[in-house]
C-alpha cells in the first residue's frame, strides 16, 4: 500500500506547489498545505523532520495529522522557534520545535519523512557540499527537497543549475530519486529503498 507521503506529494501536491509555493507566499502555503492534507489525510503515527523550516509548522495544527505524529522542526531563528512552540502549546501540540543548526548538528532522530524546502541552493553558499552532508546525515525514509525555478527577481532560469545541485546532493546515495516540476519550484526526492 502507497505511504502517506507518496499520495501527498503526487498528483495532489500540484495545488501547493503551483498556487502556494512561491518564495513569498506563506499564507497560501499554509493555507493550500492545510488543505491538502486535511483533503489526504497523513501518516498514523511516525517522525517528521522539518529542516531549516521557516514558518511551515505553524501549518501543523490544520494539516490533519493524527496527534501521534511527531514533527520535529529545526531553524537557527530561535524567535521564529519560540513562536513555533507557543503555537503548538496553545494547541495542545507537543512543542518540538527546536533552535539548532542543522548542518552543523543533524537532527538523529529516525523519520519517515524529512522536508528540506526552499533552502538548500542558499545553504551551499555557506560551504559547499553541505546540503548533501545533512542528507546523508539524517535517517529518512524519503527526503524531499524543494529549490527554486528561478532566481528571486525573477531574471535567471534556474532549472539546470538545481538539477545539478540535486544530482550533487543525491549522487551514489541508496534509493531512488525522483522529481516533479511546479511553475514556482521543483521537488526533488530521495527514497530508501529497503535494506
Ligand atoms: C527560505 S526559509 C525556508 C523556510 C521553510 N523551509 C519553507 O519552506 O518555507 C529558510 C529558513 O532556514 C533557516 N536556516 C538557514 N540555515 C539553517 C541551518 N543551518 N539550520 C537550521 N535552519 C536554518 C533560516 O533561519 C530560515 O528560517
Amino acid at each position: 500500500m502507497a505511504e502517506w507521503w507518496q499520495d501527498l506529494f503526487d498528483e495532489k501536491y500540484v495545488t501547493l506547489f503551483a498556487e502556494a509555493r512561491g518564495p513569498l507566499h506563506t499564507a497560501q502555503e499554509v493555507e493550500a498545505l492545510t488543505t491538502l492534507l486535511t483533503t489526504h489525510g497523513a501518516p498514523d503515527g511516525g517522525q517528521i523532520l522539518d529542516l531549516a523550516c521557516g514558518l511551515n509548522p505553524i501549518a501543523l495544527p490544520f494539516m490533519g495529522l493524527p496527534h501521534d505524529v511527531d514533527y520535529y522542526a529545526y531553524d537557527i531563528h530561535q524567535p521564529r522557534i519560540g513562536l513555533i512552540n507557543d503555537f503548538f502549546t496553545s494547541q495542545a501540540i507537543q512543542p518540538l520545535a527546536e533552535v539548532r543548526d542543522v548542518l552543523l548538528n543533524p537532527p538523529q532522530i529516525s523519520a519517515g519523512a524529512a522536508f528540506l524546502f526552499k533552502e538548500a541552493h542558499r545553504m551551499e553558499k555557506r560551504r559547499k557540499g553541505c546540503s548533501r552532508e545533512l542528507v546523508k546525515a539524517i535517517d529518512a525514509k524519503v527526503t524531499f527537497i524543494s529549490l527554486p525555478n528561478r532566481s528571486l527577481d525573477g531574471q535567471r532560469d534556474l532549472h539546470q543549475r538545481m538539477d545539478n545541485l540535486f544530482e550533487q546532493i543525491s549522487a551514489g546515495l541508496p534509493g531512488e530519486t525522483g522529481r516533479r516540476e511546479f511553475p514556482g519550484e521543483t521537488l526533488y526526492w530521495i527514497r530508501k529503498t529497503d535494506g
